[in-house]
């Protein structure tokens, strides 16, 4: 059944409240264009609630929007540079901006105020949207003091997350692969869902966050889920025109073996002429049905994905086999570089699970067609709650690149935990591969702003709070907002979406508000790495689930990732002197610094070296003891932001508390589990006492 009504869910962090200062103001809307439509729509909403009024001036549809003349003074101007003829203030903007010849771009906007007039100046219409959510962050303070024009531009083309949702309930995965949101908001038992205002406010929320497009479907191509490409391409174009208003694209997850199993081909090999030719025909029938489809998302050769490998063909062949047939309608193919071996013996100490993308991507580099974004995990593992940057990440000068995150919290805990990932993904985009200024933002940024973009695993469902837990919605904000702008701040990302999300009450200390959630958030990702697996060395969950402690849970799996604790020591040693030579894969200085068990920054030590217990870290404290005291200290933040949070209560919406509460006590009560486990584990393996003397049991 499809509905069509005003969605009951959380409004995130736009809340009606959070247009108060726009809906009160004279506003004037210059240009034409579906996404102008959108921002006039917003903006008359607001008005509507908060006494503002809205007109509009543009070649297509001539005349005011609410019956009103078409002049008068306005206090805000939203124009494209095209419009004119504009108002006096937002025409000498424009005019300034000729003069200055910088342009803007498809998705950029100019900001100023002058003369009690502020103005969003864009190119083209999406960045009149950009600037339109731009001004609602900004709020009264877009009316206070003169602004010169600042442009904003967004640093990375493309913004995406990918849905792991599946159509028919998997069988063990569920309907959301790795969700912890409920199900998905796309599809439901085989069907879409339906609910066409859920997927047009998520469109909305993710417009304001800065994300241009969605993949929409788990990129493990179950049988129906493969048809979603031929057959049941209806159901993708149907949310195609949901998001479109918002300026985002929809992509789709394909199986490499798309041609067999929906082609009736005998053969997917990429260099097979009949292969090419069904690609080729079957791409053009989506663009006929979708002509502005972003492109396809591949996993193949992974976790038992078909892929090229099959053929005897390597990865730029399968690649660019896709990428051929989307060239002519200017798609994309996301090409994945999680390919390792899961069907590892983990007696074989030669295997490393690490050095996997490494070794079948950097030799590939130069051969992927331009419209080919090799999708690298950050991690060269698989989003753990710390790990070094992937190395292919500074290996592939001739390849677009794209950097995936995790926002669904698969190895963070789980949506149950709060875990704000602003700070590690900011990290990790700062991250400056080769020592000099050149840094991970930038090479998915591309030197020419042509890079492969910001990916990252989406963690909606269609829980009445998006994200199961409430304060997980901050992960997918700041994800939207570090993809726009690498360079922010992720403690003032954090603020700005607590500003929005939970707007002052009018009885309520709103800085008690704002100071409680900084302080339960801002540190909560640390903390978490605190309390579970030390120094990087990771994957200490149980299995298949990835929630909870299980420090054996892996080390004699097929999935190739171990600790290699015993009486004497813990870690993996990738060095080239003695261990797997991963380190090797870093150009330097980091090969150098990792290399060495004195130079490496002890959050990874684990990561890099096998160390006796008694090792001195960098921090002055021996190994075991630093085991010790982190998951002491990280259990206590627990327990202190679980008295923050019951500080709030009646002073922020009564269900959400509650919501947030419940999850708390799992928090504390699982935190206590890993450190309980943790702590003996390594005491019983090592026998060394806590130099405190706490209970270890
Ligand atoms: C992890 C995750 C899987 C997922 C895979 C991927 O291994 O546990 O559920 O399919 O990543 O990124 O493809």
């Amino acid at each position: 059944m499809t509905t069509d009504r005003p969605v009951d869910v959380h409004p995130a962090w736009l809340p009606p409240e959070a247009f108060r200062a726009l809906g009160a103001r004279r506003t004037l809307v210059c240009g034409a264009g579906p996404l102008v439509e959108t921002v006039l729509r917003e903006v008359t909403a607001a008005c509507a609630r908060y006494g503002g009024n809205v007109r509009r001036r543009g070649p297509a549809t001539a005349g005011p929007a609410d019956g009103r003349p078409d002049d008068g003074p306005a206090d805000l101007v939203f124009a494209l540079a095209t419009a004119g003829p504009l108002p006096a203030g937002a025409e000498e903007v424009a005019a300034e901006h000729r003069r200055g010849r910088e342009a803007l771009g498809a998705e950029g906007f100019l900001l100023a105020r002058r003369a009690g007039v502020t103005v969003v100046l864009a190119e083209e219409p999406a960045g009149l949207l950009y600037g339109l959510f731009h001004v609602v962050r900004l709020g009264e303070s877009a009316f206070g003091a003169g602004r010169p024009p600042q442009a904003h531009r967004p640093a990375m083309r493309r913004r995406m997350l990918d849905h792991w949702d599946n159509v028919d309930v998997h069988p063990v995965m569920g309907q959301v692969e790795r969700g912890y949101a409920g199900g998905s908001i796309f599809w439901r038992d085989g069907a879409p869902r339906g609910d066409l205002g859920r997927i047009r406010a998520y469109g909305r929320l993710l417009a304001a966050a800065g994300v241009n497009a969605v993949s929409v479907n788990n990129v493990n191509v179950h049988g129906t889920e493969a048809r979603l490409l031929t057959d049941r391409l209806g159901d993708v174009a149907a949310i195609a025109d949901l998001l479109r208003p918002y300026g985002i694209r929809v992509h789709l997850s394909v199986t490499f073996a798309a041609p067999v199993v929906l082609g009736g081909l005998p053969t997917a090999d990429p260099l097979d002429g009949r292969v090419r030719a069904w690609w080729a025909a079957t791409t053009r029938q989506v663009y006929d049905r979708i002509p502005d489809f972003g492109g396809y998302l591949v996993k193949a050769d992974s976790e038992g994905q078909p892929g090229p490998f099959s053929y005897g063909r390597d990865h730029a062949d399968g690649a660019n086999l896709l990428a051929d047939a989307l060239a002519p309608f200017d798609g994309v193919v996301h090409w994945r570089a999680f390919v390792y071996n899961h069907r590892q013996d983990w007696r074989d100490r030669s295997t490393d699970r690490a050095r996997a993308a490494f070794d079948h991507f950097a030799p590939l580099d130069g051969r992927f067609r331009p419209n080919v974004v090799v999708q690298v995990k950050h991690g060269p593992i698989d989003f753990q709650v710390r790990e070094p940057v992937s190395p292919v990440l500074a290996a592939m000068p001739a390849t677009r690149l794209a950097v995936e995150f995790q926002v669904t919290q698969e190895y963070t805990g789980q949506q149950r935990h709060v875990c704000y990932l602003g700070p590690w993904w900011s990290e990790v985009l700062r991250f400056a591969p080769w020592g000099d200024d050149r840094t991970v933002a930038g090479v998915a940024a591309g030197e020419r702003g042509d890079g492969g973009g910001l990916v990252a695993v989406s963690n909606v469902g269609d829980d009445p709070f998006w994200t199961g837990h409430p304060l997980a919605q901050a992960n997918l904000y700041a994800f939207g907002r570090l993809a726009w702008d690498p360079r922010l701040d992720p403690a003032a990302v954090l603020d700005e979406w607590i500003d929005l999300t939970f707007p002052p009450a009018p009885d309520g200390d709103p800085d008690l508000v704002r100071r409680t959630l900084h302080e339960l958030m801002d540190d909560s990702w640390r903390t978490y790495e605190r309390y579970t697996a030390p120094l990087g060395v990771g994957f200490m969950v149980r299995p298949g689930l990835h929630y909870g402690p299980d420090v054996d849970g892996y080390e004699y799996s097929r999935w190739g990732t171990y600790h290699f604790a015993d009486r004497d020591g813990v870690g993996v040693d990738r060095t080239r002197a003695s261990g797997t030579g991963f380190t090797g894969q870093y150009p330097p200085p980091w090969s150098e610094i990792y290399e060495s068990v004195e130079r490496c920054p002890d959050e990874l030590l684990l990561f890099f070296h096998h160390v006796p217990y008694g090792h001195v870290l960098r921090s002055g404290s021996t190994v075991i003891q630093h085991i010790y005291d982190t998951h002491f200290a990280g259990v206590e933040q627990v327990h202190a932001m679980r008295r923050r949070w019951d500080a709030l209560s009646g002073l922020v919406d009564r269900a959400l508390h509650d919501r947030v509460r419940e999850r708390l006590d799992e928090q504390v009560r699982c935190a206590q589990e890993w450190r309980d486990q943790v702590n003996a584990y390594f005491f019983r393996k090592s026998g060394v006492p806590d130099a405190r003397g706490r209970r270890i049991h």
